[in-house]
């Protein structure tokens, strides 16, 4: 099964993409660059980076870039397999809270990769968003 360990080397290609969004990633304020890549079922690769506003709340995180990329290129939810997060940051970093939501509308269950230059951490978004609120909730359809 890929991706089920941090050091399974169907990563790597994600890998490689994450940190080349990492590098175009604007971010003049914080100067605290993220990197994202997802990966769909039909072999295709989605990636974002943050972009940061002037006026702080229209902040864009890579995660929310990358999930926003690939729907515009026409993936939809259940087509995500894999998403991987890079920064340089000492401690891995991972998904903020608005970004956990946003990838729980598209994937029941992903695993998600947090990287830095040093080290890998691998987790999930139903282990990092429990009992997220989905739109099965709104549909009454559990
Ligand atoms: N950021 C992300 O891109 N992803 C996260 O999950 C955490 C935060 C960005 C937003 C902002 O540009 C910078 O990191 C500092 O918060």
């Amino acid at each position: 099964m890929p991706f089920t360990t941090p050091y399974d080397p169907e990563w790597d290609p994600l890998l490689q993409a994450a940190w080349q969004a990492w590098e175009r990633a604007y971010a003049p304020y914080s100067h605290f660059h993220v990197g994202a890549a997802l990966a769909c079922r039909d072999g295709s690769l989605h990636v974002g980076c943050n972009v940061e506003n002037a006026s702080y709340g229209g902040t864009i995180c890579a995660e929310r870039t990358a999930i926003c990329a690939g729907v515009a290129r026409g993936m939809r939810p259940n087509e995500l397999i894999a998403l991987v997060v890079v920064t340089e940051a000492p401690s891995l970093t991972p998904p903020c809270g608005m970004c956990r939501q946003v990838i729980a509308e598209f994937a029941e269950d992903l695993p998600i990769l947090l990287a830095n230059r040093h080290e890998r951490s691998l987790h999930s978004i139903a282990g990092l968003l429990p009992h997220a609120f989905t739109g099965r909730n709104l549909l009454n359809t559990d």
